[in-house]
């Protein structure tokens, strides 16, 4: 794949498909069988790589209504060790199978050695990782065919070695793989609140032409610090970072991250709804936004 053809985005993320959440299994039958207002769907990719059985039944049947895309946890893009091309070769298959709309892992490395952490551990923010993940990066897209997307990932300590601020690192990757970014505003707040970055400048600085979908999620507050559990409703101080980041890049397909004290699917749709409450007043003005303006001059409608 040339340079060029990885930079055109996901045909169909040219297009804003909504509000959406994150499936999970508690959700399945609601989701199928119950009128409800959300308009596409995130799956962890790993849940689904085992084909046959009931998890791959409900995602065939979701995706025949709505389009889904595929978010992973395990790709490890940053780390020293050799590609996993077993790894790879189930995500091209469920890929293949779910055509989703959006493929997307984070910018960080969960594995080193042969030893999985289980962690999204963050990088250090540097010139020579920049280089290396263009690399990897490329080695992926080349591997799947397709563009990834790669989300900012939340973080408790930094590194001393780091010679670029986070979003300076961001543009670097994306600028020189083709790669999407995933932005996760609630990531920005937590490393704001835990490492004193600034969430303003992170957004003033971030290029939207990248951004090809939002995380939302809930957080832990300690008061001196904050933990990134996705187990609790949305923040205020999140829903308005949302709401500044969607002004300024426009209409990017978002969706609310539950990972844990899941509830009743009805109390997450209220949430997204209330998300859309923050959104709407971008959408009223029909702000294609930097995003949307930049995509258009990538090729994008
Ligand atoms: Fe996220």
């Amino acid at each position: 794949m040339t340079q060029a053809e990885r930079l055109v985005p996901n045909p169909s993320v040219t297009d804003f498909a909504g509000f959406g959440l994150g499936l999970r299994p508690a959700h399945f039958h609601d989701v199928l069988h119950n009128s409800h207002p959300v308009d596409w769907f995130e799956v962890i990719s790993e849940n689904f790589f085992v084909a046959g059985g009931k998890p791959r039944y409900y995602l065939s049947q979701i995706r025949e209504r709505y389009p889904v895309a595929l978010h992973g946890v395990s790709l490890s893009i940053g780390t020293r060790d050799p590609l996993d091309l077993a790894y790879l070769g189930q995500l091209k298959a469920l890929i293949d199978e779910v055509k989703p709309v959006i493929v997307s892992d984070h910018m960080c490395w969960t594995s080193g050695g042969g030893h999985n952490s289980h962690d999204l551990l963050p990088l250090p923010y540097t010139e020579e990782v920049v280089v290396h993940l263009i690399e990897r990066i490329n080695q992926v897209q080349d591997f799947l065919g397709r563009q990834i997307v790669l989300e900012n990932v939340s973080a408790y300590v930094a590194f001393q070695q780091s010679e670029l601020q986070e979003w300076e690192f961001l543009n670097a990757v994306a600028n020189g793989s083709g790669c999407g970014l995933l932005l996760d505003v609630n990531n920005i707040y937590v490393n704001e609140r835990n490492l004193g970055i600034n969430a303003s400048n992170f957004l003033n600085n971030i290029e939207g032409r990248h951004i090809q979908q939002i995380h939302v999620a809930g957080h832990s507050d300690y008061g001196s610090y904050v933990i990134d559990t996705h187990d609790a409703p949305i923040r205020p101080e999140v829903f308005e970072l949302f709401r500044a980041a969607f002004e300024r890049f426009g209409p990017i397909n978002t969706m609310i991250e539950r990972d844990d004290h899941i509830p009743e699917f009805a109390v997450l749709v209220d949430e997204l709804n209330q998300l859309r409450s923050y959104a709407a007043p971008s959408l009223d003005a029909g702000d294609a936004g930097d995003a949307g303006q930049n995509r258009e001059q990538l090729g994008g409608s």
